[in-house]
């Protein structure tokens, strides 16, 4: 296979018994390319990915260097292993990540435009150059100070979509801080949680918030998440929209008083290459979420690989991330990879349907845009809506990016022909919040691609393919196994926050020596990866991860609730949906309106968007006589094969099955 668009865009293959398009990039977008892509094709890739699996202290020492500004340089370029759970990188060296982000491109051209804001409202937004990026970051990171913040110290940030979350999270790396980015949508229970977990004593946070023409009540959202949180001392409030709200006093004090007080320039705070960064929290199999915490030198270092190769990034472009900052795609894809390459990068504060339809396609147009980058939930969304919504060429756009989910081929293909016009390369990336930058991806402009496929590992990604009962490596292509990686890469996880063994038992002792994604995987006939989904007990919601775990534990919060049982079930449009099974105690009775108490239960404890879509009440779950929930059964009978429900001897109340399948149809 050649990467060269000489010659038709699509060329077909045959892939198992059924035939797959293979799609170059397109010869439009090289043509519209300010440049040429980084690399010269797929065999320069190959090339220079065999050096990072082979030599990677070369490779890796070649591009942090390249791609980074160092306070202090680095001797030591990795050490640690899986086994061992030690990994370190670029060990010696001292760095600055808002140094990196911002005065290295300040100080050469003041005036270029980091931030795009496009406010909830389209009349309502503004830019921010790298000059005032860097003045108001110095204020904020001063403030933080002031309030008793220092290195090492963790700071939760809890924001809409506004410039000044960027600043919140870039203000505590200036002064080595780590920021704990808790996204907006979560409750005050989850976001108490978090605080507590981390030991934040300082919060960031705004009045409200604004999304698709409605009101978020954040500072009321933080004020009942603090009622329990005794050692917070300070909350720094953003105005957004002027609201009147409750400030404590000795606590609470506004952003924009504080600010006025500093002067515009602080010196960064130089950290070594393995202090943290950020922790973000996110959903594992168990109910805890976990404080997944990345470190300076090896994050960036894979934000800016992965920004600069497979987004193809160039001087000049505009990115636009739709994802939320609360979450990891927004941390390395609004924020990081298009900062350290010194591009603008897009704020979005609203939501793709409002004020309309259009919304992305007129940022997209009115600014521009180079690379837009989304959940396939949202195209979903969009392309259901109808394509009379989609207006505007958008002829800057070179590369389409999706993320989060599978994205089906036929959502790629409106994505391609009716976005793209066919001009821009559509690339799906697998990643996670644990490996932080991209891991089986696409490099614009360079790799083909097939519809469904995340296709090729990214530098210093070795996946293996692990068979699950045995427990081996599966060699070779045209394999189905589970995916794990076998060697260490800059921007992995280092650690859970405050619960290493957890760390290692999650991700490095499954399969021993090998990083387990607790993703399923296929490698075809030409070695491209084709993701199948998670083989552990997460569900992906509109791109949201959601552990079934802890929805359970939320509606076991419930007075009314004995026993609870939560499963994913496949879903038009959000991908997959929480479909709850609940047991109530005795006295109570079966209704919509306990129904609707449970679904509010979930919004209460996790957050709106963790919320069941259906709530079906039966007397008694079907379990195994050691106890388990046997929820195979609840999913194959929401799939509508009660007739293959498989080997049920184990089951201590078989009577229970039939009942499950009464209150379905019942329901339906
Ligand atoms: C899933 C989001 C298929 C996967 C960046 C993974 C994907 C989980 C893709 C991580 C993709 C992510 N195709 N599935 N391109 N990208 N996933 O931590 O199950 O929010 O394990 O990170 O999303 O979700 P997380």
């Amino acid at each position: 296979m050649t990467a060269n668009a000489d010659g038709a865009p699509k060329a077909r293959v045959v892939h198992e018994a059924h035939e797959v398009d293979t799609f170059h990039p397109p010869q439009k977008m090289l043509e519209k390319h300010p440049k040429k892509p980084h690399l010269s094709g797929i065999e320069e890739y190959q090339k220079l990915y065999k050096e990072s699996i082979t030599q990677p202290d070369q490779f890796w020492g070649r591009l942090a260097r390249e791609l980074l500004t160092w306070h202090k340089d680095f001797n030591t370029v990795r050490s640690g292993s899986f086994q061992t759970g030690d990994v370190a990188w670029f060990l010696e060296g001292e760095l600055n990540a808002s140094y990196n982000c911002i005065d290295r491109h300040a100080f050469k051209d003041p005036n270029r435009v980091a931030i795009i804001y496009e406010a909830d409202e389209p009349s309502d937004g503004r830019t921010v150059t790298y000059g005032e990026l860097l003045r108001q970051v110095s204020k904020v990171a001063r403030v933080l100070q002031e309030m008793g913040v220092r290195k090492g110290d963790t700071v939760a940030v809890y924001m809409p979509m506004v410039p000044e979350a960027i600043v919140a999270v870039l203000a505590c790396a200036r002064i080595g801080a780590i920021h704990s980015v808790v996204f907006a949508g979560f409750s005050s229970d989850s976001l108490r949680d978090r605080i507590l977990d981390a030991g934040s004593r300082v919060v960031i946070t705004s009045d409200e918030g604004k999304r698709g023409g409605k009101l978020v009540g954040t500072k009321k959202i933080v004020d009942e998440a603090l009622r329990q949180c005794p050692d917070v001392k300070n909350v720094l409030v953003f105005k957004r929209t002027g609201a009147d709200i409750p400030m404590t006093p000795g606590r609470d004090v506004w952003w924009h008083e504080e600010v006025e007080k500093w002067p515009a320039y602080l010196p960064p705070t130089p950290v070594n290459s393995e202090d943290p960064l950020f922790l973000l929290y996110t959903s594992g199999s168990t109910g805890k979420p976990k404080g997944v915490m990345h470190t300076t030198g090896g994050y960036l270092v894979g934000a800016a690989a992965t920004g600069k190769y497979v987004f193809d990034v160039h001087d000049g472009d505009r990115f636009f991330c739709g994802g939320d900052v609360g979450w990891i795609t927004g941390h390395s894809y609004v924020v990081y990879a298009p900062l350290l390459l010194g591009v603008s990068t897009v704020v979005f504060e609203g939501t793709p349907a409002y004020p309309n339809f259009s919304r992305y396609w007129d940022i997209i147009e009115r600014h521009s845009i180079t690379h837009f980058y989304v959940a396939p939930t949202a195209l979903r969304l969009l392309k259901r809506a109808g394509d009379h919504h989609v207006h505007g060429d958008m002829k800057h756009l070179r590369v389409l990016g999706s993320v989060g989910e599978p994205i089906a081929a036929e959502v790629w293909k409106w994505y391609f022909e009716v976005v793209g016009k066919e001009e821009a390369q559509v690339i799906d990336t697998y990643w996670q919040t644990e490996t932080g930058s991209h891991t089986i991806a696409p490099l614009a402009g360079v790799i083909p691609t097939k519809p469904g496929s995340a296709s090729l590992p990214f530098f210093g990604i070795e996946p293996a393919i692990i068979d699950p009962v045995s427990g081996e490596e599966k060699h070779g292509n045209d394999v189905e196994g589970v995916l794990t990686f076998k060697q260490p890469w800059p921007s992995m996880a280092r650690t859970v926050w405050g619960a290493h063994q957890r760390y290692l038992d999650t991700y490095l002792n499954v399969y021993k020596g090998y990083y387990f994604t607790g993703d399923g995987a296929g490698r075809d006939h030409e070695g491209f990866y084709w993701i199948r989904g998670r083989v552990d007990d997460v569900v992906n919601v509109s791109g949201h991860r959601l552990s079934t775990a802890e929805i359970e534990a939320a509606l076991l919060e419930h007075p009314a609730i004995a026993e609870a049982a939560v499963v994913g079930v496949a879903d038009e449009l959000t991908g997959q949906a929480v479909n709850a099974f609940v047991s109530i105690k005795d006295g109570n009775e079966a209704s919509d309106a306990l129904r609707k108490d449970f679904i509010l239960q979930v919004r209460r404890s996790i957050g709106p968007f963790a919320a069941p879509k259906a709530v079906y009440i039966i007397p008694d779950l079907p379990k195994t006589r050691s106890g388990k929930i046997m929820r195979r059964i609840l999913r194959k009978v929401l799939a509508g094969e009660e007739d293959q429900l498989g080997d049920m001897s184990t089951l201590s109340n078989p009577g229970v099955v039939d009942k499950v399948i009464e209150v379905v149809h019942e329901a339906r």
